[in-house]
């Protein structure tokens, strides 16, 4: 079974404090294959991992699909085995889109029937206990596969404004490997004394960008950076990107908890910029 990612256009961090974010799904995605077992195995591919279920539990990369496996209380053993096109831990809801992939191919495997409702609250459920405090932002983004407004763990659909960003193109710079995991980040963000201002001035962004055309959501991205920026959570290298692509007329921030991971850049670049680009990241996505 597979599950896509995410990316958040706006609000990240402050989603965490009740205020408002806007995510979309893309189109990279994690597959979950299960298969009858003597033993329950569970098996990484893209880390070259594979370990039984006792040893998984000591090792912190399982962590996510354990708690998954846990929580649905499935008793038959079986061997799980996960691989995923999305860099691992860089913003794009790697781990969201790990989890809503495993309890969707145990709802098969098992014929529990899990309806979409009940996959996003158990996964969001398994991030909180995995990660501590989590929005619902990535894995009810990821479970419903449609654009969503999140605000105060609630959401709602907003096809509009994905079919408004989508109108230009949308890459995904992944720029370098964070240092930082996101429980570490949300961390930093509740020590910054002055984060309520910031977080009063990203709400005002957000809020407009829902119903701006596509060149003023490319400016609103712009200052949705400087924010993260002040917040502590952006690095020199998302901060060199986005004023690349600025440089190039697009719109650009860092997307997810930051610290490292990837930028968004939303506009159309020729072949020389993608270049330019290319040469200062790890990869470039077209999303
Ligand atoms: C992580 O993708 C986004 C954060 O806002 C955390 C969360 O919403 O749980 C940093």
């Amino acid at each position: 079974m597979k599950a896509k990612g995410k990316v958040i256009f706006f609000g990240e961090h402050a989603v965490v404090y009740g205020y408002t974010a806007l995510s979309i799904p893309i189109n990279l995605s994690t597959n979950v294959n299960i298969k009858k077992n003597d033993n329950l195995v569970i098996e990484l591919k893209n880390l070259n991992k594979k370990l039984g279920f006792e040893e998984a539990k000591k090792d912190n990369d399982f962590r996510y699909i354990i708690k998954a496996i846990e929580l649905l209380k499935v008793k038959e053993p079986f061997f799980l085995s996960v691989s995923s096109e999305l860099p691992v831990s860089c913003g794009l809801g790697s781990s969201a889109s790990v989890v809503v992939a495993t309890i969707r191919a145990l709802s098969k495997f098992f014929n529990l029937n899990l309806p979409k409702e009940e996959i996003a609250k158990l996964s969001h459920r398994v991030e909180r206990e995995v990660q501590g405090k989590a929005s619902i932002t990535d894995t009810y983004t990821i479970s419903y596969e449609r654009a969503l407004k999140i605000r105060n763990n609630e959401f709602s659909f907003i096809d509009e404004f994905e079919k408004t960003v989508r109108e230009e193109k949308l890459y995904i710079a992944y720029v370098e490997e964070r240092e930082m995991k996101t429980a570490d980040l949300i961390k930093v963000v509740s020590e910054k004394e002055e984060k309520e201002e910031i977080f009063k001035e990203i709400e005002e962004i957000t809020r407009e960008a829902l119903s701006s055309d596509v060149e003023r959501i490319k400016e609103l991205m712009l200052e949705n950076h400087k924010l993260l920026d002040k917040l502590g959570v952006s690095t020199k290298g998302l901060n060199r990107v986005v004023r690349l692509a600025k440089k190039f007329g697009c719109g650009a921030k860092l997307t997810g908890a930051g610290g490292g991971g990837c930028v968004i850049i939303l506009g159309d670049l020729n072949e020389e910029e993608k270049e330019l680009i290319e040469k200062i990241v790890k990869s470039l996505y077209l999303a």
